[in-house]
């Protein structure tokens, strides 16, 4: 048990990536914080697998993009487990569209639950982290699309470039205070984001012809970086990105 009586936040956990980090950390012992959005119940997956293994979880509903939810989010957390150790911003969103014609209200959506999301919530759990004293971890779930350019894909690709300095800028501030900040850069993982791809034989192929190990990544290949970013073992890392992309961000196009 890597994590045993650590609390841990994951946001938009009720699925995909955020599912999947919850129930690891969950089974190496730590105490964790579904966040979602949506109508009562959305997530109850995840709590049951949760508590299936033995393990302990509760669900808490707030926006990443309004700081009052956000918030109550960390008091609820105080509440229920009394500290917090561990914060995973892992919500987004993505709506692809031809730069020409992206429409607004889609880029302003985008840019408030991939970044602003992840400042107000890395803003106020370092404010809980440092009250508490003993450090912390922060842990954004990025994208390969950081540093890559996607067609299609202008509003995500920003947001998720500005995540990259996000994390540099404040794990240099917060560092003083021991408390960490790394990014985690997905490649193509087999979650609700990508139906569109999944769904569509042609748009998957090319895909896969993106990947050098040539299948889609799992959850449980990101959870288990983010498992060593918060464990002891990840305490010396701090200010990077880690990519999990079956090798994506090197393929040379050239084949
Ligand atoms: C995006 C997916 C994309 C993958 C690999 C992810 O960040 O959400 O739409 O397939 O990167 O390109």
């Amino acid at each position: 048990m890597r994590l045993q009586n650590k609390v841990a936040i994951i946001t938009g956990s009720a699925t995909g990536i955020g599912q999947g980090i919850a129930a690891r950390f969950a089974s190496e012992g730590a105490m964790v914080v579904v966040d979602y959005v949506g109508k009562p119940g959305t997530a109850d997956q995840t709590l049951n697998l949760i508590k299936q293994a033995g393990g302990k979880a509760i669900a808490i509903e707030s926006d990443v993009s309004n700081p009052v939810q956000v918030q109550q989010m960390i008091d609820g957390t105080i509440k229920a487990f009394g500290k917090l150790d561990i914060f995973v911003n892992n919500a987004g969103i993505e709506y692809k569209h031809p730069f020409t014609e992206f429409p607004l209200e889609q880029v302003q959506k985008i840019i408030a639950v991939n970044l602003i999301g992840p400042f107000l919530c890395c803003q106020a759990a370092a404010r809980q982290m440092i009250k508490q004293g003993n450090g912390g971890r922060l842990i954004n779930i990025s994208s390969v699309h950081e540093d890559l350019p996607m067609p299609t894909n202008a509003a995500y690709c920003a947001t998720k470039g500005a995540l990259r300095m996000l994390t540099r800028t404040i794990a240099v501030e917060l560092a003083a205070h021991q408390i960490t900040v790394n990014n985690i850069g997905p490649g193509a993982i087999f979650t609700p984001i990508d139906a569109d791809v999944e769904a569509n034989p042609d748009l998957e192929k090319a895909l896969m012809a993106e990947i050098p190990l040539g299948r889609w990544g799992k959850p449980q290949d990101i959870a288990g970086m983010a498992t060593f970013l918060a464990s002891e073992d990840g305490a010396y890392c701090t200010g990077a990105t880690f990519f999990v992309d079956g090798g994506m961000m090197r393929q040379a196009g050239s084949l």
